[in-house]
């Protein structure tokens, strides 16, 4: 069995993920986490909002899974967040036309980059056939499928909504709020952990692709020229990286310190640069093997359609490399749309040291001309024309004198019009009737778009990693074991408690004692079943770090057994100090060290 198929079994059998609505025949691309599952993946998020909010000192926040079409308009994602498609007419199963093409042609890596036609060239000059009816697709057009899933808010279809394919569309749309909150200080980062959705057209290998997800995202705001990343913090931290460099040469993996990898130019972004440093902590500790961990930076044609530079953190699966976190500059891409889509402010003040002296262009609309010429428009056309003035003051100047005499052309002449755009109308007004000027104003600062650097963490590819990671098997008693040796935090149980016997008033002790662990915190597994090597075996399935056994000596002395399951070392311990033992062992220190 590989460790892929290992895991299956083990998730369905002990609860970890199993796939949805199996009653009615399954959903492709969803899937529930049991019990075991549910527990650990609350687990990892809390040790990702230790780190990425409380450690970095950012705000949380918790918005809406669903939103209307103008914030995916404005996001780009209406038009931009699409995959390749392709469809079988003889069977009617539809496949990423990207990934066939990848999965057959040896020297393409990266089909995503490619476009639709070039795509369905390929298709046919290799010969690729459907995976689910073996007919061949050369004939099939290659599309555009957007991966959103469209609903309506209300009844009727007056209102268009999505379900968010991101949690950052929820940040950004509340930055004009968020700003207030943060005091308007740049810089300063808003974290959201939630579920996001797309509409995978294969969603595969288990919790990697699915339709329903949950995210961990983060989003710095920054002022681009004044706020630098804590690089200090982390500039001895060694990176794994494959650059760009380095897949094109196929160069495989190289070891930078975060110094050097910035010194070196091998990552474009300080901030960039800080968060792969910070990140490492967080996989170390949820129990990735770093020796199947890489940061791979992507292809120029890959980047998302926001993205200005950008790298993603891969766990080695099965084989394969698989994306767990993108880390993205951003850019002020996604406010500054926000703020042209929406009339609002997306921008935060940034003070001069000194205050500066500089030239302004204003209108002063003519109200009794907008008025009667462009009705209830006319208040929206004054607000344009303003926005106009201080966006393109040229807008303004008079065609016929630059024509004329080459001169700026700041005074406007008589006749000379403007125009701009309000609803998807465009209106004309006459620059004379704008109350145009150009003065010298003094002003204390300036108005800026914040950059945003984003570590998106996707939850259910890092549980997953870890499982498959965690998977191990040894000797003991002559017999095999199988174990998960994950992070005391992370286990979904901490301590199990088994009396030996289910008399003589063991079970009554242990369930007292199982009890007092729970009071003191621990999640804790009572179980009184089997034999107590099959009760070992089966808490060392799931992860269960630490085993408490009430015994006859119990009564004699007051003391336990407490078994530790990656040495299956095991130790006497009294009652008294069990809450405390157990906590130094959750802590990091070993029974050995006791
Ligand atoms: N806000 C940026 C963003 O969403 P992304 O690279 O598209 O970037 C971030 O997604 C993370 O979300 C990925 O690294 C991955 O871990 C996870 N993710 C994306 N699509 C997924 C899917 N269909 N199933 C499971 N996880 C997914």
């Amino acid at each position: 069995m590989t460790e892929l198929e290992a895991l299956a079994e083990l998730a369905k059998r002990r609860g970890f993920f199993f796939p949805s609505n199996e009653a009615y025949g399954g959903t492709a691309g969803f899937y529930t986490y049991g019990p075991e599952g549910a527990a650990l993946k609350q687990n990892l998020e809390d040790a990702w909002r230790d780190i990425f909010v409380r450690e970095e000192g950012h705000m949380e926040v918790s918005a809406p899974t669903i939103m209307p079409e103008d914030v995916f308009e404005a996001s780009g994602h209406l038009d931009g967040f699409d995959d390749m498609i392709i469809e079988c007419s003889e069977c009617g199963a539809t496949h990423r036309a990207d990934h066939l093409v990848e999965d057959a042609v040896e020297d393409v890596e990266d089909a995503e980059a490619l476009d639709t036609e070039r795509v369905a060239e390929l298709v046919a000059d290799h010969g690729i056939e459907c995976p689910s009816c073996g007919v061949a697709l050369a004939d099939e057009p290659v599309d555009e499928f957007n991966l959103m899933f469209g609903t309506n808010i209300g009844p009727g279809s007056s209102s268009p909504g999505y379900l968010r394919p991101e949690t950052a569309q929820g940040i950004f749309v509340e930055f004009p709020r968020l700003k207030e909150y943060a005091r308007n200080q740049l810089p300063f980062g808003v974290a959201q952990i939630g579920t996001a959705y797309r509409n995978e057209i294969s969603p595969r290998r288990a919790l990697v692709r699915v339709r329903e997800f949950t995210q961990a995202e983060l989003e710095h705001f920054i002022d681009p020229e004044n706020d630098d990343p804590p690089l200090e913090r982390v500039a001895d931290v060694e990176l794994p990286l494959y650059s760009a460099e380095q897949q094109q040469g196929d160069g495989g993996i190289q070891t930078y310190t975060v110094r050097e990898a910035v010194e070196e130019g091998v990552i474009g972004s300080e901030w960039v640069a800080y968060y792969l440093g910070r990140t490492m902590a967080f996989y170390e500790r949820i129990g990735v093997d770093m020796e199947r961990f890489r940061y791979r930076q992507h292809l120029a044609g890959e980047r998302a359609h926001y993205a200005a530079d950008c790298w993603d953190a891969e766990t080695e699966l099965g084989g394969n490399w698989v994306e767990v976190t993108g880390f993205a500059y951003r850019s002020d891409y996604d406010l500054k749309k926000h703020g042209e889509y929406s009339g609002e402010e997306f921008t935060l003040f940034r003070q001069y040291d000194e205050a500066k002296t500089v030239e302004r262009a204003t209108v002063d609309p003519d109200m009794s001309y907008l008025g009667p010429e462009f009705g209830g428009k006319a208040g929206d056309i004054a607000d344009a024309l303003a926005a106009l003035a201080g966006r393109d003051r040229s807008a303004f100047e008079s065609a016929a004198q630059r024509d004329a005499d080459g001169s700026s052309g700041d005074e406007p002449r008589d006749g000379d019009t403007v125009t701009v755009d309000v609803g998807g109308e465009s209106y004309t007004v006459p620059v004379e009737k704008t109350g145009f000027s150009v003065d010298e104003q003094t002003e204390a600062g300036e108005h800026i778009t914040p950059h945003v650097v984003e570590p998106s963490f996707g939850v259910g590819r890092l549980v997953y990693s870890v499982l498959i990671h965690s998977q191990g098997t040894d000797i003991v008693d002559d017999e095999e074991r199988t174990y998960l040796d994950l992070p005391a935090e992370l286990a979904p149980t901490s301590v199990a408690v088994f009396p030996l016997m289910t008399k003589d008033g063991l079970d009554d002790s242990a369930r007292d004692i199982a009890q007092e662990l729970r009071a003191a915190g621990f999640e804790v597994a009572y179980d009184d079943t089997g034999n107590i090597g099959r009760r070992y075996r089966r808490q060392d399935e799931v992860g269960t770090p630490y085993c408490v056994t009430v015994d006859y000596e119990t009564k004699e002395t007051d003391t336990v057994t407490v078994r530790e399951r990656d040495s299956t070392e095991q130790k006497r311990v009294a009652v008294e100090e069990l809450s405390d033992t157990i906590e130094r062992l959750v802590d990091g220190e070993t029974l050995a060290d006791l």
